[in-house]
């Protein structure tokens, strides 16, 4: 078997009394895309900042490209590109002179530097605003930006917290098409996302996480199977007699008082008849999707 290109053993991660990452332990293959879901406060980012050295184990290993992190993050550095959470480009400089200097830090020389920056920002459609100033640029530009700089050095492992947060969808949509073709190409690629659609579209594989902890790991469709079945009804308002037919007939489900949501795994039957004879309106068939499982697994309640 070949070797994972990540492979994080019991992995901890305490600031103070904050436990953020308690003892969590997955693999990354080489050329797979795999997810970190988790609510707020989740620990996904604790988790990654681990994995490229950003931040300190505090307890279990991380091996990347086979190699231990604590040890050898200088190499293993070299060939991660990282879109961090929060947006670190330096606003008073062009877009062209980010770029630059991004590259120095990879020792990468000045004309390599300014070839590679303009083809990503074509790649990334920014090379119209290659000389605007980062601060004049639009949220979801800086982004984008943001994207095309994690690939300056032609990584080997891409590490993306959260990309698309805050592009409008025309920019998502790009970036998918960008993110796909960059893994047909064989890149590995790790995501966090908040917008299920988009993990269920990019992930091979992923895992959700809870107070630091992993709950569940699978195919998207897998854990779409497992945890809640094929189709979904949902029920406005919902009828006392329904409810009661729901729990006399053990349909899984869950009563949200002025919502009913029923997983099924022969949706169309039970629609009809559900249609049919407890609700005339606000009643919808609709296919069973990841952030299904995620509501379910995590539950409705927002967090800190
Ligand atoms: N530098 C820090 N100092 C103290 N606590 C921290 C620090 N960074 C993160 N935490 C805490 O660790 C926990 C996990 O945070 P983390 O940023 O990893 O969550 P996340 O899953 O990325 O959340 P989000 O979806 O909001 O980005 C939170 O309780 C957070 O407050
Ligand atoms: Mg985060």
């Amino acid at each position: 078997m070949n070797e994972p290109i990540v492979e994080a053993q019991d992995l901890k991660k305490a600031f103070g009394a904050i436990v953020a990452v308690d003892g969590i332990s997955f693999r990354m293959e080489k050329g797979e895309c795999f997810g970190i879901l988790g609510p707020n406060g989740a620990g996904k980012t604790s988790t990654i900042r681990m994995i490229y050295g950003m931040s300190p184990i505090t307890a279990g290993t991380i091996r990347v490209f086979g190699r231990d992190i604590s040890l050898h993050w200088r190499n293993i550095r070299e060939r991660i590109g990282v879109c961090q959470q929060e947006n670190n480009l330096d606003p008073d400089l062009s877009v062209a002179m980010n770029f630059e200097i991004f590259a120095g830090y990879f020792n990468i020389p000045a004309g390599e530097a300014r070839r590679r920056g303009k083809e990503l920002l074509d790649f990334m459609a920014l090379a119209h605003r290659s000389e605007a100033r980062v601060n004049e640029l639009s949220g979801g530009m800086m982004r984008r930006l943001m994207l095309a700089r994690a690939l300056i050095n032609n990584p080997d492992l891409l590490i993306l917290d959260e990309p698309t947060t805050g592009l409008d969808p025309q920019s998502r949509h790009q970036v998918w098409e960008r993110l796909g073709s960059l893994k047909a190409k064989g890149l590995t690629i790790l995501l966090t996302t908040h917008y299920m659609d988009e993990a269920a579209r990019l992930c091979d594989r992923l895992i959700i996480v809870d107070r630091g902890k992993i709950l569940v790991e699978g195919s998207p469709l897998e854990l779409i199977r497992r945890y809640v079945g094929d189709e979904v009804i949902e029920v406005a308002d919902p009828a006392m007699e329904l409810s009661d037919y729901v729990v006399s007939q053990g349909l899984a489900h869950e009563n949200l008082g002025h919502r009913l949501v029923i997983y099924s795994q022969a949706g169309n039957a039970l629609f009809r008849k559900i249609a049919g004879t407890y609700c005339t309106e606000g009643c919808i068939l609709r296919m069973a999707t990841l952030e299904d499982v995620f509501l379910k697994l995590t539950g409705r309640d927002l967090r800190e």
